[in-house]
């Protein structure tokens, strides 16, 4: 994508853009150092691990890895694509755009996206002012559902009369192409004679807004009864419904500020719940979740709660969607309502507190899955039970950690009257052998070190140095150094820097000698400074490397250890091809005898040393 913008104009977004005023527009940074540091807006932490270099002009967060430029930042934190944010920096530094950018298709998007943008604004406009400027149903319609005019405001709400061309003239008038008008999706093409005609009529409106505040669709819902309640706008090239979460454009901040954001049906939820009180919300606009909304909640939130109407919320459709979110890594609760009852209307009636209270009792997505299985299911039946088992098995299995496993299998062993054993074989098959191989597969690849403490699953530490290669044992004995100068000197009266086999942790360890060299303590963020931008993840990884301390000098000997293991091995690999590549040649010179001579004895030393490993 970058390649149909200008080179030149990239930089000159970089260098107008400092890295540090952007970054501050949504993290408080302080000056630590010659770095900055600030919170991490993209994962939730408590003590500042998000790093700033002003000289390097970008950023990585060492809690959760993420790093990149102002654009980059911008890119992350707005979702949006590279485009729009070269756009928004462009703005930001008063540069324009257009006159840059140099592929004529590139330029062509970029003005139809810009006309849409406003078209889009005006229409907005247009049916804003049409609920103010008589009386209409519009304005009588959404005061009878108790919105006020402060919301309507906020909201931009609208009204589209119960007119055929009313916006479309009003578009032609103000000078928009009528090919654009249609292509925002304003307005329906006659199907028996030539023209257009507008799309909402007699609907309250309701602009959608993006991130980056710009109006890229409509909802439209009817007035009366009739059919379809609500009308949306077709996807357009700057309106795609499955990339964007209605609302999030006002909530945003609230979002990132309380790391849990709210998700509701719909249009009139989100309204809701914010004249409720509550503003850390978006809706999905009606559709089950997509994987690009899911990311784009993943990024403002830790904890997402979903708060649909009683009776959507346990179809198989929504339930899907929210596997979608689990997949993407959300940590996902479920509001009961009952049937019937949505967001909008709970919090009109019970208030803000009884739904806050309802958050606070959410259920985590498995609980509540598993209630719904429990409901529909008669559990004083046998045939009932032998159900109801299958189907949480189901949902079982999709559990990652055998101690929230086991955890489950109690909780619904008693709540079902059924023994965890029969909940457990049917989880695992009857096969004992193969009960024993998935909890075999599960030791590996969920051990953690909260495991210790129960040990059902015959968990037995494996010795993880010995298991590690030698790139990791770098790593670790990297991470000794940097934590501590007196095993920094200690590795150093052992070896040197040009010891290490990685060459991004000889350039490291090469760092740090040279921090050490005027300094009693080194950061992570002065090592940094002194790296380039495709090698702090090495760094990352250094730093994430949790280094027993119970025995420093036991996991000290025993990187050391692989690492010399590994060039042993190395070394001997070498020595084989060599002497392969001789033993190959039809007339030894005498020089090439000796030589072999000598690559078995090295040979055989080396074969002596790797026994002693
Ligand atoms: P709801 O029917 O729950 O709408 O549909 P609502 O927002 O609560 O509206 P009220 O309270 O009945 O006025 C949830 C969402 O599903 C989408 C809309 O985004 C709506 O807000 N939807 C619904 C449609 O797109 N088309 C429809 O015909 C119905
Ligand atoms: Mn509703």
């Amino acid at each position: 994508m970058s390649n149909y913008f200008d080179e030149e104009l990239i930089e000159e977004i970089k260098e107008r853009n400092h890295i540090i005023d952007v970054v501050s527009r949504y993290v408080p940074l302080k000056k630590s150092g010659s770095t900055y540091k600030g919170l991490c807006p993209f994962h939730h932490e408590k003590t500042p691990s998000f790093v700033v270099s002003e000289e390097k002009q970008f950023y990585h967060c060492f809690g959760c890895g993420q790093s990149g430029d102002a654009i980059h930042f911008v890119m992350q934190m707005e979702h949006i694509d590279f485009i729009d944010a070269i756009h928004m920096l462009g703005d930001w530094a008063g540069i324009s755009i257009e006159e840059y950018t140099t592929s004529d298709r590139e330029k062509e998007e970029i003005h139809i996206k810009n006309q849409l943008y406003e078209i889009n604004r005006e229409a907005a406009l247009f049916y804003y002012k049409n609920l103010f400027q008589t009386r209409n149903d519009g304005l009588k319609y959404f005061y009878e559902r108790g919105l006020n005019s402060q919301t309507i405001k906020k909201f931009g709400l609208g009204y589209a009369k119960d007119q055929w061309e009313l916006l479309n003239r009003y578009l032609l008038t103000k000078g928009y192409d009528q090919n654009l008008i249609y292509k925002a999706g304003l307005v329906i093409k006659r199907k028996t004679k030539d023209g257009y005609y507008d799309r909402f009529r007699n609907r309250v409106i309701f602009p959608i807004i993006n991130v980056a505040g710009k109006v890229i669709g409509f909802g439209g819902r009817i007035i009366d009864k009739g059919e379809p309640k609500y009308l949306n706008s077709p996807e357009t090239p700057v309106f795609n419904k499955g990339n964007h979460l209605y609302g999030l454009n006002l909530s945003k901040d609230v979002i990132r500020k309380k790391k849990q954001i709210v998700v509701v049906e719909g249009y009139m939820d989100v309204i809701g719940l914010y004249e409720g009180g509550i503003y850390n919300v978006v809706a999905s606009l009606g559709t089950a979740l997509t994987k690009s909304q899911g990311y784009l909640l993943k990024r403002y939130a830790d904890e997402v709660i979903i708060a649909y109407d009683g009776d959507t919320a346990g179809k198989a459709a929504t339930l899907r969607g929210l596997d979608v979110l689990k997949d993407v890594g959300c940590s996902i609760k479920v509001i009961e309502l009952a049937d019937g009852v949505d967001p909008d209307e709970y919090v009109r009636k019970k208030g803000k507190d009884a739904f806050l209270e309802k958050i606070k009792k959410a259920l985590p997505l498995v609980d509540y899955k598993i209630k719904l299985a429990h409901n529909e299911n008669d559990l004083t039946t046998t045939e009932g039970k032998i159900k109801f088992v299958q189907s949480i098995t189901y949902i079982l299995k999709t559990l990652k950690s055998p101690i929230e496993l086991d955890a489950y299998i109690q909780k619904i062993a008693l709540a079902a009257h059924i023994s965890p054993e029969a909940i457990k074989s049917e989880i695992y098959g009857n096969n004992k052998g193969n009960y024993q191989k998935d909890s075999a597969s599960y030791k590996n690849k969920y051990r953690s070190k909260n495991d210790r403490y129960t040990n059902k699953y015959d968990i037995k530490p494996i010795k993880p140095i010995q298991k590690m290669g030698y790139i990791e044992a770098e790593k670790s004995l990297l991470k000794l150094m940097m934590d501590d100068k007196r095993l920094f000197d200690k590795i150093k009266a052992i070896m040197t820097c040009e010891d290490f086999i990685d060459e991004i942790h000889i350039k490291i360890a090469k760092v740090m000698d040279d921090l050490y060299e005027t300094n009693e303590f080194i950061s992570i963020e002065m090592i940094l400074e002194k790296l380039k931008q495709e090698e702090i993840p090495i760094l990352h990884d250094i730093y994430k490397k949790v280094v027993p301390i119970e025995n420093v000098n036991k996991a000290f000997i025993d990187y050391m250890d692989v690492i010399k293991k590994h060039k042993l091995i190395t070394r001997k690999i070498e020595i084989e091809n060599e002497l392969k590549r001789i033993e190959k040649m039809e007339d030894k010179t005498p020089n090439e005898i000796v030589r072999i001579r000598e690559l078995c004895i090295d040979y055989e030393k080396l074969l002596k040393e790797l026994k002693k490993q």
